[in-house]
């Protein structure tokens, strides 16, 4: 497990951006799993600009995203769908048919849940998966108490996590109060994954998720039985880190 601790958010983008590239140049075509919040947005920017300055293709690039909140259309300004053609998919070279996220309308959405995870295992499975973490803990909607083995499915999202996102909202009670999400389960099968990490609000989360036990009451903890998996944190948010890890 590698941890590295950086200054700030820039440089966040850059680091994961980083080891990102540097897999991507290896496989054609690839796979990205990708989340939303505020987090990976800096990690998002150093795409676009590499991918003007032609570094990175995406030409080949297919992504599943982690999670959709229930009952937002895919155009609505909240939904996950949005947040990722406006950040992303929208500057660069992706062909918008590549790219996936949890379908949060479908009328039957366990059995759409369900046809997500074949998509994901007839591609050959996900090569890099982003995460951003929330302040309980959360991986994609993975609230405390999921299973360690969960699989994409329909949840209820918690008190925390509706004040926390209530943010981007107008009003508190225009924030879902359901998700689809990919489980851990999906998530702990990418080949390799990257959790960002950034703001003194994420201190006991990432202290949890990386030094203490591993349980399902801190989802991100089942990262530690991952073999492949980097935090990329900024320091305001590592200060309750004990042990000596990497300072990029
Ligand atoms: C979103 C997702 C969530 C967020 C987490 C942190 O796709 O998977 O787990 O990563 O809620 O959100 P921010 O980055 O807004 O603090």
């Amino acid at each position: 497990m590698r941890v590295i601790i950086v200054t700030d958010k820039n440089q966040m983008g850059r680091v994961s951006a980083d080891l990102i590239v540097s897999d991507m140049k290896r496989k054609c075509p690839y796979t990205l799993g990708l989340a939303t919040g505020s987090t990976p947005v800096p990690l998002y920017k150093e795409f676009i600009r590499r991918n003007h300055e032609g570094q990175i293709d995406f030409a080949t690039v297919m992504t599943f995203n982690l999670d959709e909140y229930v009952g937002l259309e895919p155009t609505h300004d909240q939904s996950y769908r949005y947040f990722m053609n406006k950040e992303l998919f929208d500057h660069v070279n992706i062909s918008k048919k590549l790219t996936h996220v949890p379908d949060g309308r479908a009328r039957d959405v366990a059995a759409s849940a369900d046809a997500y995870e074949a998509q994901i295992r007839d591609v050959g499975g996900i090569d890099y998966q982003v995460l951003g973490i929330g302040s309980n803990g959360h991986i994609g909607f993975n609230e405390p108490g999921s299973s360690l083995s969960s699989r994409t499915r329909k949840v209820r999202l918690t008190q925390n996590t509706i004040r926390d996102n209530s943010r981007f909202f107008a009003r508190k009670e225009d924030v879902p109060t359901e998700a689809v999400t990919m489980g851990i389960g999906t998530i702990l099968e990418s080949r390799k994954v990257v959790l960002l990490a950034s703001g003194a609000n994420k201190v006991e989360a990432i202290a949890k998720a990386v030094e203490g036990p591993v349980t399902a009451t801190v989802p991100a903890s089942a990262l530690q039985m991952h073999p492949h998996v980097t935090w990329v944190v900024t320091r305001d948010a590592a200060t309750g880190l004990r042990l000596e890890w990497e300072q990029a």
